[in-house]
Order: structure tokens, then C-alpha cells, then sequence
């Protein structure tokens, strides 16, 4: 395994005890560690260049602006947009769900329309469409999950032969890790004219991601589950489409001009950016990018593939485990979510807190998944480069301690 335990040193907060026992942090999935670089970035920000952006004509604004349009530009290279006037700054992925769902889909969805999303979207990607599709008297569909936690393919070919106006998928399951084909769901989208949107909350960040090879019109991702600090995202929205959607929050930097009767609007981001932005938190996703590119996205994908089969490999052979999502050997994101027969899932994720171990339990945000699961919730153990094979060693044995108390 392309060892990067090295990289450890940058964070901080992983060099800690909880409950007597080094931090075992299994929970980037939830939201992932910062290192110091990033965390550097934010004081310095402050300490030298903090002022409003778009604004001012004196030397920190100018500064300040300079650094923040930037980030627009590192964040379209990273995740392979034409160009940065493609990236709206959010304040994460659940943001940029709800803008879409609300612009776009108020704008081009009416009765009879349909918007399929998939079995295992997040609640981020589910909530956002209901209201979309109530609001507008058009119908909600989903792609069914096989057992084996990836996409009926079959079926969606089936309900992409309806009037469907836009499909919203998930890129990599929080809840099962699954890597949907989303490559080839945009294509068969796109041939029948139909928008595409993908939520890449674990994706970016995590594995390579190119929005053009990908062939969406529409992807969303969150900062602080990439290395930097939370309530900052991003939403490409590929350009044709942008240029059609009407503003979504009025105010200042939005406009071009405005008389007490009306007003005309910028094109591109801006219209979609009234208001301060999170100028700070801009910047830190642009140091979390420097050192993600830094650290290699191949050499992340490749990490968290290993160290998430080494991981699978030993639960499987836990008695009473039940894995949820793709059997081993099938490309996946880095996470496990398993349930065990003697414990239920909160009690065991509060044994392993005693022990240093941070797993997250429940729902994950996904209820109808684990209604199709039949699972009350599952525990989750979701990795990042910073984690080691000690580490999945440590949590065997303390799922090993778990079993023996609660059995
Ligand atoms: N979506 C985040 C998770 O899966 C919060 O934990």
C-alpha cells in the first residue's frame, strides 16, 4: 500500500487521546480532517488580507479578491470544469442540491415531467426533489438498489423511456460506498435530452473527478469532507444551463443594475453569489486543493482502496457481521458500513468511542436505504489517507472486544 502515514504529522487533531486511547478517526465520511497547512491558511487570511471581496478598490480587497477568484479557478482545474465562470461557491453539497432544485427546476419542470433520482441518495439529494416535484406537479421516480447495493441498470434504462426532465444521482454512496457508473448514466441521460445533476460529496477529494469526462451538467461537492473547513462548497453548473437559470437570492454583487422597480443581473456565478461569500472559507478550500494535488489524487484513490479491502477482508470474518454495499473486489469508496447481530448499532458506535474508536451509527441520512436494506441503521467506518492499516487493526480488536461484551 502507497504508504502516507507521513502525512499524519500535518494534522494536528489526530495526534490526541480519547478515553485514554489514541484517536482512531474512522469517521471521514462525515466530515474530514484538516491539516495544519489549511488551518494556516485561514489565520493568515485573517491576520493579512481579510477584507469583502468584489468591493472595494483599496489594497486588501484588491488582496482579497484576487485570492478568492483564484480558488474559482483552482476549483474548476480540480475537478476539470471548461472554465471557473462553471462554479458557483456554496455553502456545501446540500446547497447546491437546493439551488438546482429550486432554479432550474422551478423554471423547467411542470405537470407531467418526471425527475428520477436514485434508491440511495442521500437525504440531501432526495428532501430537495420531493419539494421540487410537489411544487411543480411534476412526479418523483427512483432507480431501485440491487442487493448487492449498485443501481438496477435495467430499470433506469426503463425510466429514462419517460418524459423525465432530470435525473439526479449519487457519484459514491455515503452509506454503502458504491461507485456509480455516472459516465454512463450522464451518456444514456444525454441522449434523450436530459439534465443531469451528481452529488460528489465523497467523491471530490477522494478520487480523481473530471465534470467533462463525467458529462454532467450539474455537480455538487462539499469542502469539508476534502481537507477544508466546513459551510464552504462548490456547484458546477456547465455553462449553457447556467446562462438559462434566473438568480436564486437577491442582493448585493448579484446585480448589474437596479431602479426601486427592477433590476438586471450578472451573468455567470455572480448571480448565484448575493452577499458576503465565506471569503475565508474560499480560501481554505483552496489550501485543502493545493494539498490535496500535492499528496496526488491517484495515489488517495489508491490508498483508500486498499486500506478499504484490508478493512472489509478482516470485518467479513467477524461472527455475526452483515456487510452492506458491493462485495470485496468491486471498485468502491473508502468506507464499510456493517451491522453486527449482538449490538445495535448506537450501542456499539458508543463502545468504540470508549475506546478511542470514532465510527459512526444510524441512518447516515438515508432512511429510505435502510428501509430497502431492512437494517435499523448501520455503523460505518469511512477512511481517508490519513488513516493506517494499525488503525483497522485496532478497530478489529475493539469490534472483537465489542462482540464478546455484548454476546
Ligand atoms: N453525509 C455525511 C455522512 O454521510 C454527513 O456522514
Amino acid at each position: 500500500m502507497s504508504d502516507l502515514s507521513h502525512l499524519r504529522a500535518d494534522f494536528p487533531i489526530l495526534h490526541q487521546q480519547v478515553a485514554g486511547h489514541p484517536l482512531v478517526y474512522f469517521d471521514s465520511a462525515a466530515s474530514s480532517q484538516k491539516p495544519r497547512q489549511v488551518i494556516d491558511s485561514l489565520v493568515h487570511y485573517y491576520e493579512h488580507d481579510n477584507a469583502n471581496v468584489h468591493r472595494g478598490l483599496h489594497e486588501l480587497s484588491n488582496r482579497s479578491t484576487t485570492n478568492f477568484e483564484n480558488v474559482r479557478k483552482k476549483v474548476a482545474s480540480f475537478i476539470g470544469a471548461a472554465s471557473d465562470e462553471e462554479i458557483i461557491f456554496t455553502r456545501g453539497t446540500t446547497e447546491g442540491v437546493n439551488l438546482v432544485a429550486n432554479v432550474w427546476a422551478n423554471q423547467f419542470l411542470k405537470p407531467g415531467d418526471e425527475v428520477v433520482i436514485t434508491g440511495m441518495e442521500h437525504h440531501s439529494n432526495l428532501v430537495p426533489w420531493q419539494l421540487a416535484t410537489q411544487r411543480s406537479g411534476a412526479t418523483l421516480k427512483y432507480v431501485p438498489v440491487l442487493d448487492d447495493g449498485t443501481l438496477d441498470m435495467a430499470a433506469l434504462d426503463e425510466l429514462l423511456a419517460g418524459p423525465v426532465k432530470l435525473i439526479a444521482c449519487v457519484h459514491i454512496s455515503n452509506s454503502l460506498g458504491t461507485k456509480n457508473p455516472v459516465q454512463e448514466i450522464c451518456a444514456k441521460a444525454k441522449a434523450r435530452g436530459i439534465t443531469t445533476f451528481i452529488d460528489g460529496a465523497q467523491a471530490v477529494g477522494h478520487v480523481p473527478v473530471n465534470v467533462r469526462e463525467i458529462g454532467c451538467d450539474f455537480y455538487a461537492f462539499s469542502g469539508h469532507k476534502m481537507c477544508a473547513p466546513t459551510g464552504i462548497g462548490a456547484l458546477y453548473a456547465r455553462a449553457e444551463v447556467m446562462d438559462q437559470m434566473q438568480p436564486w437570492h437577491g442582493g448585493g454583487e448579484m446585480i448589474e443594475t437596479v431602479t426601486m422597480e427592477r433590476s438586471t443581473y450578472k451573468s455567470g456565478p455572480a448571480r448565484f453569489e448575493a452577499g458576503t461569500p465565506d471569503i475565508a472559507g474560499v480560501i481554505g478550500l483552496g489550501a485543502a486543493i493545493d494539498y490535496l494535488e500535492r499528496v496526488g489524487l491517484e495515489a488517495i484513490q489508491e490508498h483508500g482502496r486498499e486500506l478499504t479491502t484490508y478493512a472489509l477482508e478482516k470485518l467479513v470474518a467477524l461472527p455475526g457481521l452483515r456487510l452492506l454495499g458491493p462485495p470485496i473486489g468491486v471498485d468502491r469508496g473508502s468506507l464499510a458500513a456493517f451491522t453486527l447481530a449482538c449490538a445495535h448499532t448506537h450501542d456499539l458506535v458508543e463502545f468504540a468511542n470508549t475506546q478511542g474508536l470514532a465510527l459512526r451509527g444510524g441512518h447516515h441520512c438515508t432512511q429510505p436505504l435502510m428501509k430497502r436494506f431492512k437494517a435499523p441503521g448501520t455503523s460505518r467506518a469511512s477512511f481517508y489517507f490519513y488513516n493506517t492499516k494499525a488503525e483497522v487493526d485496532r478497530m478489529i480488536d475493539i469490534l472483537q472486544q465489542a462482540i464478546a461484551f455484548f454476546s
